[in-house]
């Protein structure tokens, strides 16, 4: 039995849109291990965004608890969760979010420039492993909706997280695109023996990891 890496008690949150308030977390619980690949899906709307936001130490719930490590996220300060973030956890995004003007190479060592590194052996040797290694000067407009996205995994592991959260990394791309996508994440966090949580709608995801899970309305 692998030890507890994230732990999710009692989340709750809603919105308040115009005159109603809508419950989107109602006391989730979930446990994720160390080195696991979790699939959370349900329908859109249903609160996948905010669940992974909320276990990522994105954004606050309104009540619960995350404890990473056994660390309560939203008990830290601010400094030490973005310290705590940058250095543990990478970041995959349904829309990529490269900087447009930073080239590939750049783009992909920016998690690392933050902590005053610029480790380029590691950036070039994970871009080799995305495919891209002869792409690393060119601009993000110059790839495709793929490639930007197999940047935007270079970009997650150059410092070396122990975690990835993946927002509907295939969302905005083809099947067949999407499917070498996820192939990809999973070849990479097994070589890195890294946990892997992955939120989506598509059903067909689900099966591809170690365990899933099914967030339901409320
Ligand atoms: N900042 C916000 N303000 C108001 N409503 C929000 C906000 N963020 C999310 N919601 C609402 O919460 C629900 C769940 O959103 P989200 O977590 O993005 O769902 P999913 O990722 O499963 O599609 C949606 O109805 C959405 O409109
Ligand atoms: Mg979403």
């Amino acid at each position: 039995m692998s030890a507890v890496q994230v732990e999710a008690v009692k989340l709750c949150q809603s919105f308040r849109v115009g005159e109603e308030c809508v419950e989107v977390l109602n006391g989730v619980d979930l446990q994720i291990s160390c080195g696991e690949t979790v699939f959370i899906c349900g329908t859109s709307g249903v609160g996948k965004t905010t669940l992974l936001y909320a276990l990522a130490g994105l954004e606050r719930p309104e009540s619960g608890q995350v404890l990473f490590e056994g660390v309560s996220l939203y008990e830290v300060s601010h400094v030490r969760l973005a310290k705590l973030r940058n250095s543990r956890m990478g970041f995959v995004f349904q829309s990529y979010f490269l900087l447009p003007e930073l080239t590939v190479l750049e783009n992909t060592l920016l998690p690392a420039m933050i902590l005053s590194n610029r480790p380029t052996s590691r950036a070039q040797e994970l871009l080799d492993q995305v495919g891209l290694g002869k792409r690393g000067h060119h601009l993000p407009a110059e790839l495709s909706g793929g490639e930007q996205q197999r940047v935007a995994i270079a970009r997650a592991l150059i410092n070396k997280p122990i975690i990835v959260f993946a927002d509907e990394p295939t969302g905005n791309l083809d099947l067949r695109t999407g499917k070498t996508i996820i192939d990809l994440l999973l070849n990479l966090v097994h070589q890195e023996d890294l946990t892997l949580v992955v939120v989506t709608h598509d059903p067909h995801l689900t099966r591809r990891g170690d365990r899933w899970v099914r967030l339901k309305t409320g």
